[in-house]
């Protein structure tokens, strides 16, 4: 069994004057500067001021924030932990011109996603430490629960620990964050790395959406009016996904009809068939032989003109049309 950790397995204190950099200013960013912050901790933001010739709006929220920004180099200089929350892309690249140069004895290099270290676009030196800290959240959801006095679950990981208070570390940030009221797996760089990407890649994101387009398409091509189709296979997943987030499968099949039931059990596994795992399967292998990570780092070299590409037809998808248009009619007035 993983080991689960909980607010009395971990202590601030081993933060006590140390000062996190947190390197952007983004989604993950501004959440986690704001929770560590309001929790008692030193925190600077790292930012460029500059994005693609104009002015960085995470900067600017950075500097309204009322957090000290400074521009990468420095504040890898001036901190104890430095915490990359860039887009992982971006990572390789940053960290070689701007951080590496402050890593070393008495440093702690931090991230919420290990793909850079596990496919070493980021070789740190040895006599760092290394870790990792990731919400199982978006970055909304992670500082709503703060504020409400919990927290969301998250992992932590010990790559490197040149110091031997590595582990108090990590703990330390996920409990400044509240991640350890919650709960707090701990696991290694690989487990986080390979297993968010299929994730992602299988069931959340790829798999689900193409599972709704397909609804949608199948629906409207045989004449049912797309508004319907929408409810149907798309604003209706939430409602089944709560279910199922908050009592699991069972708990769903029990609120909806014996009808909804008895469907799932004779259709789903004939839509969503064993082809479907071996497929997966896969997909798991390219991901740990870093057959994926190869080919999205050159997409993103090239400035990822597939994923722009892509990005712009699915705007066009009459899902996306028609979902617009039905939430804008639906929207609470205010
Ligand atoms: P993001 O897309 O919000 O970007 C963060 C910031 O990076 C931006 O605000 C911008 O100031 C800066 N940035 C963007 N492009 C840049 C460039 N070309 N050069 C320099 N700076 C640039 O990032 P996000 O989604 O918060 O992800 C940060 C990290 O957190 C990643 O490692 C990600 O895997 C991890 N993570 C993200 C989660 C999420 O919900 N978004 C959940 C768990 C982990
Ligand atoms: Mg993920």
């Amino acid at each position: 069994m993983i080991n689960i950790l909980h607010d009395k397995d971990a202590d601030t204190a081993a933060l006590s004057g140390k000062t996190i950099a947190v390197i952007g200013y983004g989604n993950q960013g501004s959440a986690q500067a704001l929770c560590l912050r309001d929790s008692g901790i030193k925190v600077i933001i790292g930012e460029t001021e500059t994005l693609g010739g104009k002015t960085n709006p995470s900067w600017t929220k950075a500097k309204e924030a009322g957090f000290e920004t400074c521009d990468i180099s420095t504040a890898a200089s001036k901190a104890d932990v430095v915490h990359m929350l860039l887009p992982d892309e971006h990572h390789g690249r940053i960290y070689s011109d701007h951080i590496a140069k402050h890593m070393g004895k008495g440093k702690t290099l931090s991230c919420s996603h290990g793909f850079n270290i596990v496919f070493k676009r980021i070789v740190p030196p040895a006599d760092a430490d290394v870790i990792m800290v990731a919400p199982k959240s978006p970055a909304t959801e992670e500082r709503k629960a703060y504020l409400e006095g919990f927290g969301v679950p998250g992992l932590v990981a010990v790559r490197q620990n040149a110091s031997g208070k590595a582990r108090d570390v990590v703990l330390a940030m996920a409990k400044a964050m509240r991640f350890t009221r919650a709960g707090v797996l701990e696991c290694t760089f690989e487990q986080e790395t390979y297993e968010d990407l299929f994730g992602e890649q299988n069931v959340l994101c790829g798999g689900m959406v193409d599972l709704m387009k397909y609804g949608f398409e199948v629906l409207t091509e045989a004449g049912y009016p797309p508004e319907m189709a929408y409810f149907e296979v798309v604003h209706e997943v939430k409602l089944i996904v709560d279910l199922i987030f908050e009592g699991g499968i069972q708990k769903m099949n029990s609120v909806i009809s014996n009808t909804a039931e008895w469907g799932e059990y004779v259709n789903g596994p004939k839509i969503i068939d064993a082809s479907v795992k071996e497929r997966m399967k896969q997909s798991l292998k390219d991901i740990e032989s870093g057959a994926f990570a190869k080919a999205w780092m050159e997409e993103a070299k090239q400035g990822c003109p597939n994923l722009l590409a892509r990005r712009k037809a699915l705007g066009e998808h009459p899902v996306e049309i028609t979902g617009a248009r039905v939430r804008s009619l639906f929207e609470k007035k205010k």
